[in-house]
């Protein structure tokens, strides 16, 4: 997690030390003792900024949590949660979930939660993972055998990753779901989970149950990891094509600050390029431009994403529903996506969803004259060149016609 650096770490630390464990190897063994109220184990590794920690901590009174972060500048944010609601089931770690063997005991954890770990998705960092077999077999010694591991993530590759490594490390897996908020929002949310699901990203979980079969420490020596890139979870490092890796989401407001915290001009939107300034974010001025385009009416805005990334906006816009048309607008994020494929990639899914989920028949888009990068890629989204004026080239496209070419694509 890239996290900034808090103003006043130490003094803010201090005043909720209370719920820091500084020395938790002297309660290696002991936890439970130390907690004569509680009556089971929870151990939340990386708990960030700790949302997920405290709910779980008020909602289950008989449990002591404790959450285990290397990251200060983000455990202070828990650390005051737990302080403001007033919990005495909840304690931190500053520390490497590596060395959990150092601070508790064979069999004395009863549930692990890994919420939305870090993917280190090379290949060479895959033993970095908190899924890998070193961690599992970890788990596996601190946990009895029933004990289990609650796992979420919004990442697919690591989630697919992660349920190979289980299986074959012989963990009973449940409550496998890729869209755990299918039907509403469901159990405790994380930070990271309460955002991504905000933003329509699907949440993955299961739970991994510790059987008689499951491999601890004792298993030998941990297999290789090799090929582990997350790109794609079976192994190949070739980047999946810009169809493939993107995916089309409706606007909200965190996506639009994030894609204006990476815009950049390009004299090419420009008639006149001497009038490109660069641009410079402002969270207020985007807050007040996503108001005023949400408010417009016969127009739907998305954002094309790669991996969590908005990389461009779309609109459909001037949507008629009687002549059943609309004009589809696009601008990537800043050139670095440029002339890789994404722009035609996103503009496809535009279409799609224009004509399969909004019943258009036609769908019409410009292009300035000297954008030659934006006529080629509308072309190649399978737009017909119609006409041109002084300023503009304009292009159509049917749903009959899209079909066709969808058609061709797939036989
Ligand atoms: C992507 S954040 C998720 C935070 C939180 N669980 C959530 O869902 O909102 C992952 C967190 O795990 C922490 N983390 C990663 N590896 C860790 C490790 N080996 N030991 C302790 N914390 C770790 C990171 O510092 C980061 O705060």
């Amino acid at each position: 997690m890239r996290m900034r650096k808090r103003h006043n770490l130490a003094p803010r630390m201090e005043a909720c030390a209370a719920y820091l464990i500084e020395d938790p190897a002297a309660l290696r063994g002991e936890w439970l003792a130390a907690f004569p109220e509680q009556n089971r184990l929870y151990v939340e590794l990386g708990c960030g900024k700790g949302r997920f920690t405290v709910e779980t901590a008020k909602a289950e009174p008989d449990a002591v949590i404790v959450a285990v972060e290397k990251v200060p500048d983000a455990m202070v944010l828990a650390m005051e949660r737990a302080r403001d609601a007033g919990l005495t089931n909840v304690r931190f770690l500053d520390f490497d979930a590596a060395n959990l063997a150092s601070i508790f005991a064979p069999e004395e954890i009863d549930r692990l939660f890994l919420n939305f770990s870090d993917p280190w998705p090379k290949s060479r960092d895959a033993k970095f993972r908190l899924t890998a077999p070193g961690f599992l077999r970890l788990y596996a010694e601190l946990l009895p055998v029933g004990g289990q591991i609650w796992f979420k993530t919004d990442n697919g590759p690591l989630f697919a990753w992660s349920l190979e490594q289980l299986e074959s490390e012989g963990w009973a897996l449940s409550e496998v779901t890729d869209d755990l908020h299918k039907n509403g929002p469901t159990g405790v949310m994380t930070d990271y989970e309460a955002k991504f699901t905000a933003e329509g990203l699907k949440i993955h979980r299961l739970v991994a149950t510790r059987t008689p079969e499951t491999k601890t420490t004792a298993a030998g020596p941990v297999p290789r990891l090799r090929n582990a890139a997350l790109g794609d979870a079976r192994g190949s490092k070739k980047p999946r094509p810009p169809e493939d890796a993107l995916r089309l989401v409706p606007a909200t407001l965190p996506l639009c600050h994030a894609y204006f915290r990476q815009f950049q001009q390009s004299p090419e939107l420009f008639e006149d390029p001497e009038r490109c300034l660069p641009y410079v974010y402002d969270a207020r001025k985007v807050d007040a431009w996503f108001a005023q385009r949400q408010a417009r009416q016969n127009e739907r805005r998305f954002y094309a994403l790669l991996e969590e990334e908005p990389i461009g906006e779309l609109v459909l816009k001037k949507i008629d529903p009687v002549q059943r048309r609309c004009e589809l607008g696009i601008c990537l994020v800043n050139d670095h996506y440029k002339n890789h494929g994404y722009g035609t990639a996103a503009e496809r899914l535009a279409l799609r969803l224009a004509f399969e989920e909004l019943g258009m028949e036609t769908v019409l888009a410009d292009a300035l004259l000297a954008n030659t990068r934006s006529q080629r890629s509308l072309q190649k989204a399978g737009f017909r060149f119609v006409s041109e004026d002084e300023h503009f080239k304009y292009y159509r496209i049917t749903r009959e016609e899209f079909l066709a070419r969808v058609g061709e694509k797939t036989t």
